[in-house]
């Protein structure tokens, strides 16, 4: 690789030979090289449709997926903040679908939510979205109609909102995770939304890829400085990366920058839906690797993908640029003022237990013989008691607009869960009664078992917002709710 050479060339010229090369999308003309805004706003399209892609290595055979532009992941979508683009969504599925931008701040009629925010796009019509993101950061893209079945087949895609100056660095990796279920075959597992899968820890799979592929090396260059976003497109899988001798710093968490900071014990951790940006001094020296292990779930480490080092050091040591980001002002929520509310999560196995050492019951589970039905029926994760059975319901709770809120989460079942709020970023305050170290923005927070998480944020963005579990067959059997915002 010609790194120094690309380090000279404008940023938008390497991001652009970037996308042709590495995804070879037939509409990559269309999403890379843009110019800066002004005019009409700039259209992108967007097809989700079946297509065979090749996730795994000869002599396996291609994959066939529901995909966008015939890619996994989709079309890397980049967009200036304040930019206005019209993205057409044509449907070509053999059923009904809809785009949601996961981690915008879009306005609620472009959030991509069936039946709440839209009509479902229904196959062969089309649904144009337009808005402009309003803040830089790394977001993603997927359907929300039957999440777990449309993006477990691989229909998902990075979409990057870019800061107008970004920190310098030598050069800038996306790497979209994602988790499949493969047979030996290398086809999809039909088996989505298994009881199984939906009672216990979701559809964790068999093959890990990074971009779409089973992961090769990645060559890097000794003294190089990357910045690499991070984006969990899995249905249910978690990763916790450790980086080896590699000392990465995260400067943002689900696209909103964060003081920077060594991920804690050393492990970048991600729920589903979850990004991260890391500035990675590349340590080391030519013709050795630097492997990136995940060592979420104890016992099961695996080796993600390493990282090759080769050519001659680009300098002696990392370089002094600085590298946070400059904030997206958002709103600051005013604590002190702010109206609390209550959110339990139950559910699932071992639920009844964790329930009772916990003392959260008070009213806000089934009794057994009610909740063995429902989860014959399909429905076992419940906010506040309820477990959703699509996406029109009534609010969990209804927010003053433009006041400040703080949301006290406890999750009283035994698994982990990712739990999502659109339309808004917000603060994570506490764990377990502890403030944060660094007060991170999320839309997307990561909860242990038993752990109670307080958030706080402005609710600024009218509509009735999703709020659900990212681990798809929690959302689908029930873990999802709506906050309205009036
Ligand atoms: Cu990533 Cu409700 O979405
Ligand atoms: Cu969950």
């Amino acid at each position: 690789m010609k790194h120094p050479e690309r380090a000279m060339l404008t940023r938008r010229t390497v991001l652009g030979t970037g996308l042709a090369a590495g995804l070879a999308a037939p509409f990559a003309g269309i999403v890379a090289g843009h110019a800066a805004t002004s005019g009409p706003a700039r259209t992108i399209r967007i097809r989700p449709a079946p297509a065979d892609v090749r996730l795994v290595p000869e002599p396996y055979g291609l994959t066939p997926t529901w995909c966008f532009n015939g890619a996994v992941p989709g079309p890397e979508l980049r967009l200036l903040p304040g930019e206005p683009v019209r993205i057409e969504v044509e449907n070509g599925l053999a059923e009904a679908t809809t785009v949601h931008w996961h981690g915008l701040r879009v306005p609620n009629a472009m959030d991509g939510v069936p039946h709440l925010t839209q009509p479902p796009i229904e196959p062969g019509e089309r649904f144009v979205y337009e808005f402009a993101a309003p803040d830089a950061g790394t977001y993603w893209y997927h359907p929300h109609m039957r999440s777990h079945e449309q993006v477990g087949r691989g229909l998902a895609g990075p979409l990057i909102v870019e800061e107008p100056s970004p920190p310098r660095v030598d050069r800038e990796l996306v790497w979209m995770l994602d988790d499949w279920r493969l047979t030996q075959a290398a086809r999809i597992t039909d088996d989505f939304g298994s009881p199984r899968d939906l009672s216990h820890n979701g559809r964790v799979g068999n093959t890990v890829t990074i971009n779409g592929r089973v992961p090769d090396a990645v060559p890097v260059r000794p003294g190089e400085r990357l910045r690499l976003r991070l984006i969990n497109g899995a249905n249910a899988r978690i990763f916790a990366l450790d980086f080896g001798d590699q000392r990465p710093l995260v400067i943002a968490l689900d696209g909103q920058p964060v003081t920077p900071h060594e991920p804690p014990d050393g492990l970048v951790t991600l729920g589903p839906a979850m990004r991260a940006d890391l500035i990675l001094d590349i340590a080391g020296t030519a013709g050795t690797r630097s492997a990136v292990i995940d060592r979420f779930y104890r016992g099961s480490d695996y080796r993600l993908v390493d990282l090759a080092l080769d050519g001659e050091p680009l300098r002696a040591g990392p370089p002094d640029w600085p590298i946070a980001l400059p904030s997206n002002g958002l709103p600051e929520p005013d604590v002190k003022t702010a109206t609390r509310h209550d959110v339990v999560f139950n559910g699932g196995m071992m639920g009844g237990m964790v329930m009772q050492q916990m003392g959260a019951g008070g009213g806000t589970m089934p009794e057994p013989p009610a909740m063995r039905d429902m989860m014959m029926a399909g429905r076992m994760w419940f906010i506040n008691g309820v477990a959703a059975t699509g996406h029109l319901m009534e609010p969990v709770m209804t927010l003053e607009r433009g006041r400040s809120h703080v949301i006290a989460m406890t999750n009283a079942t035994a698994w982990h869960h990712p739990i999502h709020l659109h339309g808004h970023s917000f603060r994570v305050l506490s764990r377990n009664g502890e403030p944060t170290r660094h007060r991170e923005w999320q839309d997307t927070v990561l909860m242990a078992p038993r752990e109670r998480v307080e958030i706080a944020f402005v609710a600024d963005n009218p509509g009735d917002w999703m709020f659900h579990c990212h681990i798809l067959e929690h959302q689908a059997a029930g873990m999802m709710g709506v906050i309205r915002v009036a």
